[in-house]
């Protein structure tokens, strides 16, 4: 059965990544994750300078999904470079540099400074952080934006360039003929989405920064549509992100339109999620009588 995913002239050797920022720079993992049977580790969010992130408390659980408000709290790209790169490069799945900025420019500076010392199989552009003020989501929300970020990138790098789309907009599938438009190889959807949770007997939001990044079960049929309509919008490859706990979570992807996905916040509940997936995706895959995941393509909805 061939499990392999094409994007942007590479392959990643199966469709079940880990999703940036729940399994850190992969090292923390180690012990847990077999990193031979995951498609690809996305790392946390790498920006220019270090950043302390967002005031605690920045992670509260909510019935059906956890709330977080992390800020983007990253070692930077000189200290990823040096105490980061050197693990990450060791280990046997593709691992590929989720980047962050508050403006064009330092995204820019980003990818060119990894593209010059590390050798990473390629590129998540996290347009879609909720929990920043300046950058992530109000870049994510302007296609001109967004078209214009994304041919910059593309100028500065041959290797698979992934946009990660928000889900905090009015028309998710305008943002991704955007990033197409401006070479994007492929589109990460979803990322958090806004929400909020109340400390009734404080009477104010428990999180400081009083809204956050709403991840898990929760959101799950908020990616599967947006997986949906982005496939009505565009031709390259999607990841599907969102609440992905069980392999039937996937598969939903799979079925909507994703050519892989990404586990995140179920690496809290048990960090050998994505292998679990990867396995039930396999046999239902024997059951249905598919020998590639291009199977999948016949049922996506059509342009
Ligand atoms: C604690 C935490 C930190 C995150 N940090 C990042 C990040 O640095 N960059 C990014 O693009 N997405 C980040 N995300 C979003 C996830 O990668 C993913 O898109 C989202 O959680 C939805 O997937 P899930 O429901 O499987 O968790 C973070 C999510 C969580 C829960």
């Amino acid at each position: 059965m061939d499990l392999s995913v094409k994007i942007g002239g590479k392959a990643l050797p199966n469709p079940v990544g880990a999703a940036s920022g729940t399994i850190g720079y992969g090292s923390e993992y180690e012990a847990l994750v077999d990193y031979r049977t995951l498609g690809a580790l996305y790392t946390k969010a790498i920006t220019r300078e270090p950043r302390e992130g967002n005031p605690i408390p920045r992670i509260v659980e909510t019935t059906a999904g956890l709330l977080n408000s992390i800020g983007l709290a990253n070692v930077g790209m000189e200290r990823f470079v040096t105490e980061k790169w050197p693990y990450l490069k060791t280990l046997p799945c593709p691992v590929i540099g989720n980047i962050a900025g508050s403006d064009p420019e330092e995204y820019a500076e980003v990818v060119s400074f990894l593209e010059a010392h590390t050798d990473l199989w390629g590129y998540e552009i996290n347009i879609s952080c909720p929990n920043v003020k300046k950058g992530g989501i109000t870049i994510g929300t302007d296609p001109t934006t967004v078209e214009r970020l994304t041919r910059t990138l593309r100028d500065l790098t041959t290797k698979p360039l992934i946009v990660k789309l928000t889900p905090n907009v009015t028309d998710i599938a305008e943002i991704a003929r955007a990033a197409e438009a401006g070479g994007a190889d492929a589109l990460s959807c979803i990322n958090t989405v806004v929400g909020m949770a109340i400390d009734i007997r404080k009477k104010r939001p428990v999180i400081p920064q009083k809204t956050a990044g709403l991840s898990g079960p929760a959101i799950k049929p908020i990616g599967v549509a947006a997986v949906y309509r982005v496939r009505t919008a565009v031709r390259i490859p999607i990841i599907g992100i969102g609440g992905i706990m069980e392999p039937e979570d996937a598969i939903e992807y799979l079925l909507a339109g994703a050519t892989a996905v990404q586990v995140g916040t179920a690496l809290f509940v048990d960090p050998r999620t994505p292998s679990r997936i990867l396995k039930g995706i396999t046999s239902y895959m024997a059951q249905e009588g598919f020998t590639s995941l291009e199977d999948f393509h016949r049922f996506w909805p059509q342009w």
